[in-house]
């Protein structure tokens, strides 16, 4: 469970225990399933479930800047959310997130 602060931000807890062996996870925030990917030290938060179907982007093959759907294989860029192959041909919602004293934070998009 995560808090929310009065300003919208979930405080998901250190870099070092939200990444451990993986470069990807997935949260939950109040019901919204956020798969969050490292990518050089930053760290991008998407809505997990895939907008083809019902697979979860965080269950995916990581590599670089792109994720791969587990269930058709569709590709995503986590920094943005876009929509790169086939079958996927809708974006993915991107959420805000910031690492302060190496907490990260996320904030979900309306
Ligand atoms: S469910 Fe993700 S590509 Fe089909």
């Amino acid at each position: 469970m995560y808090e929310r602060g009065e300003d919208g931000w979930y405080a998901i807890g250190a870099m070092a225990e939200v990444f451990g062996a993986r470069a990807c996870r997935g949260i939950e925030l109040e019901g919204v399933k956020i798969g969050l990917f490292l990518v050089d030290d930053e760290v991008h938060a998407l809505d997990d479930i895939c907008t083809h179907g019902a697979a979860l982007l965080s269950n995916g093959e990581f590599e670089g800047h792109e994720v791969e759907c587990p269930l058709h294989a569709g590709l995503v860029d986590v920094r943005t959310g876009r929509a790169l192959s086939a079958p996927i041909t809708r974006d993915t919602r991107h959420h805000e997130t910031r690492i302060e004293a190496d907490v990260l934070y996320v904030r979900l998009q309306a």
